[in-house]
């Protein structure tokens, strides 16, 4: 039988995963399947259990289950412990669950590597307090920015997520969304669920630096509102998470197979 892996979230068909997973294994001549597996939302630890027990090696975990993952697994990296989820398991031998999040380094090697935009001294604005939020921060962080501010729709959630990391970085910050008026950056995120229904987040254009990156961690095949939004107004580069989607999914391949795939012609194929 050929190894095992999937993807575990609620819903599921919608993801692009297993189609970048099974370029990679031809593209590597690595011998495996990848499906996707619909979970009902209260049924994750029995789920993992059954993968484990028929054998499976390893998953990817989507919404709504990242922060669940978390709290199920044996051994979890430092990447992990950070963003507090887990987007990755590995099935070990000895029976134990690693975890790993591959979301962050995904989205610096997306910004960095692929449209050449370094972090380090740049404003960086995150749009949004919640779990996807919180999975970038952490590497960001480490890229040195000049400032970081984290804006959400509900303050008290940007509060929070920014006292948690302000340990790490003296320059983070929150607002409400409704105070962007008195900053300006040269990297704005969307890591709000907006885009998911179509809704539209009001921001002020005083806060587009003159080169500025809008960044929106959603993909699909229509530009988001905010990518729309961004363009309306002459923003120098948009882009969706495709990239960064790509991008964690090489990192996890990596973590099971210790094969780094060649991201760029798997990119190429998915923007057909
Ligand atoms: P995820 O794990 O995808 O981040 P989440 O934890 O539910 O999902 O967080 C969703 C984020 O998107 C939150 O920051 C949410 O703002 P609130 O904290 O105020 O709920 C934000 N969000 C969702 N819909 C939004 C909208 N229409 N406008 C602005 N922010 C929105």
């Amino acid at each position: 039988m050929m190894d095992q892996y999937g993807v575990m979230g609620c819903p599921i068909q919608h993801s692009w995963s297993p189609r970048i997973h099974q370029l990679f294994a031809k593209q590597t001549n690595q011998s495996l399947v990848y499906r996707p597996i619909l979970v009902p939302p209260d049924q994750l630890e029995q789920a993992l259990h059954t993968f484990q027990t028929e054998g499976g090696k390893g998953l990817n975990i989507t919404l709504p289950f990242k922060q669940q993952a978390y709290e199920l697994i044996d051994k979890l990296s430092e990447r992990a412990q950070l963003a507090q989820a887990v987007n990755t398991i590995r099935f070990d031998p000895d029976g134990s669950l690693f975890g790993d999040n591959t979301d962050g380094i995904g989205f610096i090697r997306d910004v960095i590597h692929h449209h050449q935009f370094p972090i380090s001294d740049k404003r960086v604005l995150i749009l949004g307090a919640g779990g996807a939020a919180r999975g970038i921060l952490g590497p960001i962080l480490q890229e040195s920015p000049a400032l970081l501010v984290i804006a959400n729709r509900t303050e008290a959630n940007a509060n929070a997520l920014a006292a948690a990391f302000s340990s790490y970085h003296e320059s983070v910050q929150a607002c409400a969304l409704s105070a962007l008026t008195k900053f300006e950056f040269d990297l704005i995120i969307n890591a709000t669920s907006a885009s998911l229904t179509d809704a539209i987040i009001e921001l002020p254009v005083s806060l587009l630096g003159k080169q500025a990156y809008c960044y929106d961690m959603m993909y699909g095949k229509e530009p988001t509102p905010f990518m729309k939004w961004a363009q309306k107004h002459h923003v120098a580069i948009v882009s969706d998470g495709l990239g960064m989607l790509v991008e964690q999914a090489a990192e996890s391949f990596y973590i099971w197979r210790g094969v780094r795939p060649d991201t760029q012609p798997v990119l190429e194929i998915l923007r057909l």
